[in-house]
């Protein structure tokens, strides 16, 4: 087999997923030239809204990639629920999106069973999204789970990873990621976690190496909300304020997401952790709507006067720690950066 070139951008959500990691997925696709995009880990719990001429999509495992026409694997860092997996098939289709020839799952990537679902569903401790992921991902490790290539409905997507990456030709990939640093298996706050690598360590478990990274971006929002048991949100009534103006319910769930300032200890730790070069900060708009910029630093909450003294304060941070100013972007609630 000759060697052509593989090279690899990441995107990761550098706080508690719902970054809006999908939109700046659809954002390089559409401006960028990648032969393929690889969701690289977690299950249906990822929902990501995209917005594709003028239309609003919420896809749960499938890349952002088909929207542009690139064809997109679910990489084995993932687990798969073949029954929903082959409904957003359906549902991409209906939309006008080419599924069917463009979105190809790795043969050894695990599947959620019904049994996982329904145990998913009782759990109570960690408020999970319920669709079977922490119950798949603990078969997998404890080598009593089921590969794709098992699983008859799947086989018309099925692909070796291998030959997909290593066919000779120039493959230049975009990894997209699911969930965020503060959910990550590892670096999250656990048990409050989902049960796979949500960062650039994620990435390349799905057969491409360190080597090939080129670019990683971190998707940031102005201010974090999670999901789930831990109490996140303060009483202050801004937070309820800005989870309304900011529409923070879950793609998946429809649950409500605890709304906090932006932590900027977390953010420094995730753009290190994850050797980001580019940071994307969603949703500015939001808290220009419910007039009030903040930041949490060292454990103290820190008050802007206004929009440009919070960015810059943001911009000064991420300097000191590497990242190029050019390469910082405020974006907001809408298709672009
Ligand atoms: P699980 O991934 O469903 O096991 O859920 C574990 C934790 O991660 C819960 O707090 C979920 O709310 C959270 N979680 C999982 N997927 C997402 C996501 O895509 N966005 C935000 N939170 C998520
Ligand atoms: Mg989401």
């Amino acid at each position: 087999m000759e060697g052509g070139r593989v090279e690899m951008d990441v995107i990761v959500d550098l706080q508690y997923g719902d970054c809006g990691k999908g939109k700046i997925a659809h954002f390089l696709c559409t401006t960028r030239k990648y032969t393929h995009v690889l969701r690289y880990n977690g299950g249906c719990n990822a929902g990501h809204t995209i917005f594709h001429k003028g239309k609003k999509f919420v896809t749960h495992h499938i890349p952002a990639g088909v929207f542009a026409g690139i064809p997109s694997v679910i990489g084995p860092g993932c687990v798969v629920d073949p029954e929903k997996f082959l409904e957003e098939i359906t549902g991409l289709e209906e939309g006008g999106i080419s599924a069917k020839t463009n979105v190809f799952v790795a043969k050894n990537v695990h599947v959620i069973t019904a049994a996982h679902k329904a145990e998913d569903g009782k759990e109570t401790k960690v408020g999970t999204t319920g669709q079977g992921n922490g119950p798949a991902y603990r078969d997998k490790f404890a080598r009593t789970g089921v590969r794709a290539e098992h699983v008859l409905e799947l086989q018309p997507f099925l692909v070796d990873l291998y030959d997909m990456w290593y066919s000779g030709k120039e493959v230049r990939v975009l990894a997209e990621g699911a969930q965020g640093f503060g959910l990550d298996i590892d670096w999250g706050d656990y048990p409050y976690v989902t049960s796979s690598h949500c960062t650039v360590g994620g990435a390349i478990l799905n057969g491409i190496p360190h080597s090939a990274v080129k670019e990683v971006w971190g998707v940031a929002k102005m201010y974090e909300t999670y999901v789930g048991k831990k109490d996140f949100q303060p009483k202050d009534e801004i937070f309820n304020k800005i989870g309304d103006v900011g529409e923070e319910f879950g793609a998946t769930t429809g649950r409500r997401r605890q709304t906090n300032w932006m932590d900027m200890q977390l953010l420094e730790k995730a753009i290190r952790m994850n050797g980001v070069t580019h940071v994307v900060f969603n949703k500015v708009d939001v808290l220009r709507i419910a007039g009030a910029w903040a930041i949490i630093d060292e454990g103290k909450v820190v008050p802007f006067k206004g929009e440009e003294a919070m960015k810059s304060f943001i911009t000064e941070r991420l300097v000191k720690i590497g990242i190029s100013a050019a390469n910082i972007f405020f974006s907001e609630n809408k298709e672009g950066i």
